[in-house]
């Protein structure tokens, strides 16, 4: 129905069941079914490839009857993809091409046979398994938003698995008051940054003065690292429409808007797509499911700034202005767009919503903590073995999340630190594994939850660095409006840039530290207030490298450019030429049976020599706070040519 064709409009409560059981009565739910997860990260791995093949390929083999395709949004396993799930048995395949159809069409739709080479092998135990849900990666997991099934393209697959009858129950059997309540007694806390309750929010909004009221989604999430909002908008976005039309209902607006970055098109495609059919329904727009509650939902791209991902900047940018942060003497909740109550939401906490009204509250407060309930959503990335979309319920431990379910860390290395809350946020080390996530916990620790980025660093990363680039990505998004943040940032950019290049002046830690305090206390939003933390919370468990690196001219990781020297270990060179070749400063002198050299003043230290120098050899060597040993003299060199010449 709604590919083209036209959508009979829902005029009740019944209309609604009544389709959702017309939907169903066309379904087998043993029917076969090909899931090719196409997520963006999945498309760019070739997604789209694979599901036309699937669809060429069941044609040509003649068995379409049989079987359907289906396209759906990221299934969280991004770093694995495409991924392909084959119901009803649930077989799960990863990295398919488009080569691997015909067999897979032929063995396993047709012979009901598991090709072992496209299952996924768990990297600790090497085991291989069949089924999605066995799978560590989610089989840990509480995937209430990122476990439903269906095409974002399709409304009918949302309604038949329950969708918009949580609307349908607010405005049938509950008052605006009730759903309110409810909400309020979920505990539910918003998922975009500072988790503050969308009950109490809500009812800020209900009870300021003014007919004119707006509920607005926040889809802006520039955070480095972060994608849960842009998944949930591609994969599910009536949900998230949903959950703004009940919160509209609840608080008395009748206008909405999703702001969406115009970076994330996918996301932008379904929202339009999914507005466009709830309209046709009826499930948006005047008098929805033939009530008296009327609400319209306008879409608002965001120009890919983070900074107007900011309550009072992304406001200020629907009303058509530059998207900067503003005083806020008083809440946006009172005074909003256009001077209007308005409650702005995360794309994760209007997901929420849904569910808390069809399941109620207590439900809802099943999961997680007493203070933290619900499940959320992270993106789990950096040097993990199982990157991808994570969700769980608040409480569980840093240690779950970043071993049972990413799988440990990559290569064997040992685990450093973890960034969570975005660019914000702060690193915890290895000693903070059992720290259970959710918003207090996080913040006591010096950390945040953000909006859920989770970012996993090894021992090769140096924690000066790593305050650094968060910096630098701050103080090239502050908007500049306000001198504390504009020039403090500058500033302690500047300091920690000295730091890692071993430059800096003894007392550099106190300046940090005394900006610290001003940025926190006089910045005019909450990215100048929080922009500390990547400095702050990095000293307080990791000083010892910030001395390294003023007092030792040291990078204790060896990372920091400036502060390290490559050089070729002549003990073990085997003058093979690899990294003499491969040097794109021809800063390596030698020769076939001469062991090599790199020249100091010539090499740039991009460590190409040390990434090519054969694993058998590992003669090239990073070194830091130590002179490089003299140059060996010529006649020692050819040692090694006389040795191979015998
Ligand atoms: C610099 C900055 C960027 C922000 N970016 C986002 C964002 O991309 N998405 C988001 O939901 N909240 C973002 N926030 C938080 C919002 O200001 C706001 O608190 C949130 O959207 C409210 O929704 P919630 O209560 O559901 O979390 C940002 C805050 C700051 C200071």
């Amino acid at each position: 129905m709604s590919k083209g064709g036209k959508m009979p409009r829902l005029n009740s409560q019944e209309d609604l069941v009544r389709l959702r059981e017309e939907i169903l009565a066309k379904r087998d739910p043993k029917r076969p079914c090909v899931f090719v997860c196409n997520g963006t990260a999945c498309i760019a791995s070739g997604g789209l490839e694979v599901l036309k093949a699937f669809q060429e390929e069941i044609e040509r083999q003649g068995i379409n009857a049989l079987v359907d395709t289906k396209g759906p949004g990221c299934s969280g396993f991004c770093e694995r993809g495409p991924v392909v799930v084959i119901y009803p048995e649930e077989i799960c395949y990863v990295k398919v091409r488009p080569e691997d159809v015909p067999e897979i069409v032929k063995e396993t739709l047709i012979g009901k046979k598991v090709i072992e080479r496209l299952l996924y092998q768990e990297p600790l135990t090497g085991e291989k398994e069949i089924h999605e849900s066995d799978i560590s990666f989610y089989k840990h997991q509480t995937r209430v938003l990122m476990g439903v099934k269906l095409d974002p393209r399709s409304i009918e697959d949302y309604i038949a698995i329950g969708g918009y009858s949580a609307l349908s129950k607010a405005l049938f059997q509950m008052t605006p008051e009730q759903v309110l309540e409810e909400v309020k007694k979920s505990n539910l806390r918003g998922r975009g940054g500072a988790g503050f309750p969308t009950g109490r929010k809500w009812e800020t909004a209900k009870k300021a003065p003014g007919d004119i009221k707006y509920v607005i989604v926040n889809g802006d999430e520039g955070d480095p690292g972060a994608y849960m909002d842009r998944a949930l908008l591609e994969r599910n976005p009536h949900s998230v429409l949903e959950g703004l039309a009940i919160g509209a209902y609840a608080v008395g607006a009748s206008e909405g808007f999703v702001y969406v970055r115009q970076e994330y098109p996918l996301a932008l495609k379904h929202v339009l797509m999914a507005i466009e059919q709830a309209e046709s329904y009826g499930l948006l727009g005047e008098n929805i499911l033939g009530t008296k509650f009327n609400f319209k939902v306008k879409v608002h791209q965001g120009a890919g700034a983070f900074v107007s991902g900011e309550s009072s900047a992304l406001m200020t940018a629907i009303e058509g202005k530059v998207g900067e942060p503003r005083p806020k003497y008083i809440r946006t909740s009172v005074k909003g767009i256009w001077g209007r109550p308005s409650v702005l939401n995360n794309v994760e906490t209007w997901a929420n919503v849904p569910l808390i009204i069809n399941k109620g509250a207590d439900w809802f407060r099943g999961y997680g903590t007493e203070k933290s309930s619900g499940t959320k959503i992270f993106s789990l990335v950096g040097k993990i073995n199982n990157t991808g979309l994570v969700e769980v319920p608040m409480g569980v431990t840093l240690r779950d999340i970043i071993f049972k379910i990413g799988g440990g860390i990559r290569n064997g290395k040992r685990f450093k630190a973890v960034q969570t809350g975005g660019p914000s946020g702060g690193c915890l080390p290895e000693d903070m594994l059992d720290l259970k996530v959710d918003f207090d916990e996080l913040t006591k620790a010096g950390s945040m939850m953000g909006s859920g980025g989770m970012i996993v660093m090894d021992e090769d990363t140096c924690m000066v660095d790593v305050a650094r680039y968060f910096v630098d990505f701050l103080t090239e998004e502050s908007c500049g409006k306000c001198v504390p943040c504009r020039e403090g940032l500058r500033q302690m950019h500047k300091i920690l840039t000295d730091i890692t290049k071993g430059k800096a002046s003894e007392n550099a830690l106190e300046l940090l530290e005394d900006l610290a305090e001003v940025l926190t206390g006089a910045s005019l939003c909450a990215l100048g207030k929080s922009a500390a933390n990547p400095f702050l919370s990095t000293l307080k468990y990791f000083r010892e490298e910030y001395e390294a690196h003023i007092k030792g001219k040291r990078c204790p990781a060896l990372v920091c450019k400036d502060l390290i020297s490559y050089y070729i270990d002549p003990e073990k060179c085997q003058a093979c030429m690899t990294c003499l070749r491969k040097c794109p400063a021809k800063a390596i002198d030698g020769g076939k049976n001469l062991i090599h050299i790199i020249d100091q003043d010539k090499c740039t230290k991009c460590g190409t020599c040390f990434e090519v120098c054969p694993s058998k050899f590992r003669a090239v060597r990073k070194i830091s706070g130590e002179p490089v040993p003299e140059r060996l003299p010529e006649e020692k060199r050819k040692i090694v040519r006389e040795r191979k010449a015998q």
